[in-house]
């Protein structure tokens, strides 16, 4: 029936861990909670979601990073991104914007209403060695950039990166062509409605599932993963995901791993130690942006 396909199971379940960070903003980390917790190339994923301001408009004031990218994803709410370079950018409902910032960025990430609901995601993904110390570069990526398709068995898919393929259509996002081969998927289902997208035997998969639960895996072996879940996807070609009995909002997100060994230090993160009293000794003395 999948053409030869093996179907990936639901491997390991990360709980999303109720966090602060910025100037306290509160969030949900899934991946990244601990150096346990990642799935390479993929460092972190945060969800943020609240309707009082008190949870978010502290927002991020300038900080670094160096050595991976940011990818905001914003499905609520009004936020402000400035960085060192004068770049300027007003991130909207259903915008992404996706940052590398190579050998080193200071931004800020600013809320910018007080009242109604502020909700999206963080997404940090890794840059291979040789791509660490590039320039910072930036894409600012407006709603009407990203592909809405309308699935066949009920539901949508939105495409950030890579290509979606299901129901005999290809439809490709925004964001193509990098080192760690994203895709990026934000699927939508009603209640008992199924989704199969194929994934390269090579990569890492993950589901994260933000609204209603689902079921992972082939239907004979599917496993259930609840709200503010991720669930980490066994080896395998092809995702299949039914959405539960209230429907399911969820990420599908998979990479190309880069088999690199990882040290971070909060912001920075590179291959070796040493790399990273580096970047520290390039923050303090101004040569981080330099
Ligand atoms: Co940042």
């Amino acid at each position: 029936m999948n053409s030869g396909k093996t179907t990936r199971e639901l491997q390991r379940i990360i709980e999303a861990a109720a966090t602060s960070d910025g100037a306290g903003v509160k969030l949900r980390r899934s991946l990244g909670q601990s150096p346990y917790a990642r799935l390479d190339p993929f460092l972190m994923l945060d969800e943020f979601s609240s309707f009082d301001a008190n949870d978010y408009i502290a927002g991020f004031p300038a900080h670094p990073h160096r050595g991976f990218e940011t990818v905001t994803y914003l499905l609520d709410g009004h936020m402000l991104h400035e960085d060192h370079l004068g770049n300027r950018g007003d991130l909207k409902s259903g915008a992404v914007q996706w940052m590398s910032a190579g050998r080193g960025i200071i931004h800020s990430e600013m809320p910018q209403q007080e009242h109604g609901r502020m909700r999206g995601f963080q997404l940090w993904i890794n840059l291979p060695a040789r791509e660490k110390m590039k320039p910072a570069s930036y894409r600012d990526i407006d709603p009407a950039e990203i592909p809405v398709v309308t699935l066949r068995g009920g539901g949508r898919a939105k495409v950030i990166a890579g290509t979606l393929e299901t129901d005999g259509q290809s439809v490709a996002g925004p964001i193509q062509g990098l080192a760690t081969e994203p895709l990026y998927l934000d699927v939508e289902l009603p209640a008992g409605a199924a989704f199969k997208q194929p994934v390269a035997g090579s990569h890492n998969a993950f589901i994260y599932v933000f609204e209603g639960s689902a079921t992972v895996g082939a239907t004979a072996e599917a496993r259930s993963l609840a709200t503010h879940s991720a669930g980490v996807l066994a080896a395998g070609d092809l995702v299949e995901v039914r959405a539960g009995a209230e429907g399911a909002r969820f990420l599908l997100l998979a990479g190309k791993p880069l088999g690199e060994p990882v040290v971070q230090h909060g912001p920075f993160v590179m291959n070796t130690r040493e790399e990273i009293e580096q970047a520290i000794r390039d923050y303090q003395s101004g040569e981080l942006t330099r």
